[in-house]
């Protein structure tokens, strides 16, 4: 079995978007859930998150960024996919608790679109803060009417608020009371955020993006280190984390941990 592609979109210089035909994962496709996948049969296997679905096709924003982003950067419409696993992780805990903001930067602009809509169908108030680094790098803002206030961030005042995401959430956390905080994006960013939402005692989730090789928890590839010692796995017991027990130093080193082989491989 193959997954065709039945829709490509360059969304900017650096994002792809794909819609796959895969609809025994669509039918079971939740909020916060990814898939790997598998371009060819001695393919390197990948996780992308699931940034949106229908009844028969999911959808996959990625940016091109290695040896096998980039050569499904360069599949078409008509191409298939060698094989589509999922949908993997556990769902991200959606409920009534008032007003959730979500926190995207970058690419994390995408997978928080089905956690803005499924907050929103949970009868929330929700307040997205998206930020990239110019105007030219935006996707999907109209997306989110409907579901979501939109706070943009632009960190060269392009468009929007000038300024990262963290200004964004502190100016939304300012003016009103925040329930529950929920973060994608780089490591770095969700370190951040959980930091301004900790003094405020603000419940903050964080998706975890850690190097994955099965995604089933069989590998022990996708450690979590938290700060009260124990080890979680990225792909059983997340993505979704407490932003506030992450150890984000550690996690930070341990992402960087494969840097010397990535390199070589691109060079190859
Ligand atoms: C749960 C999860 C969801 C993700 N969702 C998305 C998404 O929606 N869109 C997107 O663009 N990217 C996503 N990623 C990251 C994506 O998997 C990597 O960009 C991809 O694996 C890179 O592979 P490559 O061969 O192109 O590049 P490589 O040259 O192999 O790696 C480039 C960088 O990607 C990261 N990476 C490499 N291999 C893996 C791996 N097996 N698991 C995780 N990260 C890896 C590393 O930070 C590395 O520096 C997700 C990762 C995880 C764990
Ligand atoms: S990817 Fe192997 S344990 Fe998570």
């Amino acid at each position: 079995m193959t997954f065709p592609i039945v829709e490509k979109e360059t969304l900017n210089e650096g994002t792809v978007l794909l819609r796959v035909k895969a609809p025994r994962i669509a039918a079971h496709a939740q909020a916060g859930q990814f898939v790997v996948l598998r371009i060819r049969e001695k393919g390197e296997r990948i996780p992308l998150t699931l940034a949106d679905w229908d009844e028969e096709t999911i959808t996959l924003v990625f940016q091109p960024v290695g040896k096998t982003t980039q050569d499904l950067a360069k599949m078409l419409p008509g191409g298939s996919i060698r094989d589509v696993l999922g949908p993997l992780g556990n769902p991200a805990e959606i409920s009534k608790v008032g007003t959730v903001v979500l926190v995207g930067g970058g690419l994390g602009i995408a997978p928080l679109f089905p956690q803005a809509r499924a907050f929103k169908e949970a009868g929330n108030r929700v307040v997205c803060v998206i930020g990239v680094r110019t105007k030219g790098l935006l996707f999907w803002e109209d997306r989110f009417k409907g579901y979501a206030e939109l706070v943009v961030c632009t960190e060269d005042g392009s468009h929007g608020m000038k300024g990262l995401v963290t200004d964004g959430l502190k100016r939304v956390m300012r003016e009103r009371k925040v329930d529950r905080v929920v973060a994608i994006g780089p490591p770095v960013m969700m370190k951040f955020v959980s930091l301004a939402t900790r003094e405020a005692m603000i419940p903050t989730v964080v998706s975890i993006n850690s190097i994955m090789v099965d995604g089933i928890g069989m590998c022990g590839g996708c450690r979590v280190p938290l700060t009260t010692k124990e080890i979680r796995f990225s792909c059983a017991d997340g993505p979704e984390f407490d932003g506030h027990i992450v150890d984000w130093d550690a996690l930070l080193v341990r992402n960087r941990m494969y840097e010397d082989e990535e390199k070589a491989c691109r060079c190859t």
